[in-house]
């Protein structure tokens, strides 16, 4: 275990995947989790995180100076390296000329966190402070054109400082730097991967849960499936996965997640076919917000009276992300994610909660997927909000609406697989604006509906940009949808990127 150290950096969950990608398995804590904590989890190796404010102070976010005398490696980066510079007696200050970009690194040697990396190479630089000296005991590893110490180091108690990022993509040799800390400093031996982590999670939880019963809704989305097969590979039917099919799925979804749970992988599914009961709360309702709501207390109530009939179950899956984790549990998180999904459960609600998949990523979910053997397009799927179709059809949702938007999406979905384009892009679907326009179908005029594509690149969700897709592309999508779904008379595709836009249209 490698652990990271959050002083409120941004690039905190950057770092924590470098040194996950050099297979050493890594934690982000607060900088204020108490120092027993930290010596409990016995860690090999630590690192401080770079943070907006100025070590020198009152009030800065510090750690106690016990931390140094553990005999742990600490790797500190920007605001960490500052913090220990200043920690130990160096002088931090505002720098002469602030450093933002690449910048060349003149390395003194090629030791330790430097070894075989190449000399005057560039990397990414974000400060407004510096060390413009050194504190006692400590060598000097690393100038820049601007700053006198841009990496430092005190072998005998094995700590290193650098004001450079080493974490992000631009540092030209950052992820050997961090390579290097990990096995040469701190001597890990990189043995942890994905199918280690899912023998050893699937054998933990037949563990936890004994002869207990087991609960999951499940949505089909690639973490609630990958959390209900690992639970169901530990320990079979002891676990019952709820299903709610609230009429707002994708062309037909709900049959396939019907048929993979319960004929690939044999597993307890009871799906609630509730369609009819979600549009009739919907009927007549407009408004964005009140539809969310009304979808999002309708999943709780149809969930709790099926969990209801299966009688007292003991525990309850969840399929939470690190991100998620990270964002709720360290004392900095600034960015907070403005939707809940709908499968959120009510907070009384009476279960242990199992959630294997806490300590991943994203992408290391989908490894886990791959290894549990569930197929390519639930592992890659996109993001699909929990209110479905009813925030892509505006305004009041009708039947014939959902089908044009479902079977237009379909094409969309087809054609972007076709051109292999689907895993560049974070997202693609169609809206129906609620429009309806002249047009001229043979020799009839016709006045019918608007579909809207919307396609995104983005990394998380929290900005986009739309995706260029080929005119080619758009265009074979634009004649398939007009001519086989009825009722459509014209297509336009949205280019306005997030911010100003969301991606979604409600
Ligand atoms: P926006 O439209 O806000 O969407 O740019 C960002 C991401 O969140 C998804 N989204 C939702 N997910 N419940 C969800 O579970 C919701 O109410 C919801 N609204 C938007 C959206 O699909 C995109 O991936």
């Amino acid at each position: 275990l490698v652990l990271v150290i959050d002083f409120g950096g941004q690039y905190k969950e950057l770092i924590a995947r470098r040194v996950r990608e050099k297979n050493v398995y890594c934690e982000v804590v607060s900088y204020k989790t108490p120092i027993d904590k930290i010596k409990e989890k016995n860690p090999k190796g630590i690192i401080f995180t770079g943070g907006p404010a100025s070590a020198y102070v009152e009030n800065a976010p510090t750690i106690g100076k016990e931390i140094f005398e553990l005999g742990i490696p600490i790797l500190g980066i920007c605001y960490g390296g500052q913090l220990m510079a200043h920690l130990f007696g160096g002088k931090v200050t505002k720098a002469k000329t602030r450093e933002y970009g690449r910048v060349e690194l003149n390395i003194k040697n090629g030791e330790d966190i430097f070894v075989d990396l190449k000399n005057h190479s560039k990397w990414w630089m974000s400060h407004t402070d510096y060390i413009e000296v050194a504190p006692v005991g400590f060598e000097i590893t690393a100038t820049t054109d601007h700053c006198p110490v841009a990496a430092m180091k005190n072998c005998e108690k094995k700590l290193y400082a650098v004001q450079f990022h080493p974490e992000v993509e631009h540092s030209e040799y950052g992820r050997e730097m961090i390579k290097n800390f990990l096995y040469e400093v701190c001597g890990c031996s990189g043995d942890w991967d994905m199918h280690n982590f899912t023998e050893a999670s699937i054998k933990e939880i037949k563990e936890k849960v004994g002869d207990k019963t087991v609960l999951c809704a499940l949505s089909g989305g690639v973490d609630s499936s990958v959390a209900a097969v690992m639970v169901h590979e530990a320990i079979g039917d002891q676990l019952t996965c709820i299903f709610v099919d609230h009429g707002l799925l994708r062309k037909d979804e709900g049959d396939q997640v019907e048929k993979l749970f319960k004929e690939k992988f044999h597993m307890k599914l009871i799906r609630v076919n509730a369609q009819e009961r979600f549009l009739g709360k919907l009927k007549g309702v407009t408004d964005p917000e009140t539809k969310r709501k009304i979808i999002g207390e309708e999943f709780i109530r149809v969930f709790e009276e099926e969990s209801n009939k299966l009688g007292k179950m003991d525990y309850l899956v969840q399929g939470t992300v690190y991100p998620d984790v990270i964002e709720s549990g360290t004392d900095t998180a600034s960015v907070i994610k403005s939707h809940h999904n709908v499968g959120g459960l009510p907070e009384d609600i009476e279960f242990s909660l199992i959630e294997p998949l806490r300590q991943l990523f994203k992408d290391e979910v989908r490894k886990v997927g791959e290894e549990l053997g569930i197929p390519e397009e639930v592992v890659w799927r996109q993001p699909f909000p929990g209110p479905g179709l009813a925030i892509r059809v505006l305004g009041e949702i009708t039947e014939d609406k959902l089908h044009i938007v479902r079977e237009s999406d379909a094409i969309l979905r087809d054609e972007i697989r076709k051109a292999n384009l689907h895993r560049e892009i974070w997202q693609y679907f169609t809206a129906l604006p609620n429009i309806k326009s002249v047009g001229v179908m043979g020799d009839e005029r016709t006045y019918s509906h608007t579909v809207a594509l919307r396609a995104v690149t983005s990394s998380d969700g929290m900005t986009s940009d739309w995706a260029r897709i080929p005119y080619e592309v758009l265009e074979k999508i634009s004649n398939r949808i007009v001519n086989e779904v009825d009722n459509v008379n014209r297509i336009v595709y949205d280019i306005t990127s997030k911010p100003p836009s969301t991606i979604e249209w409600e």
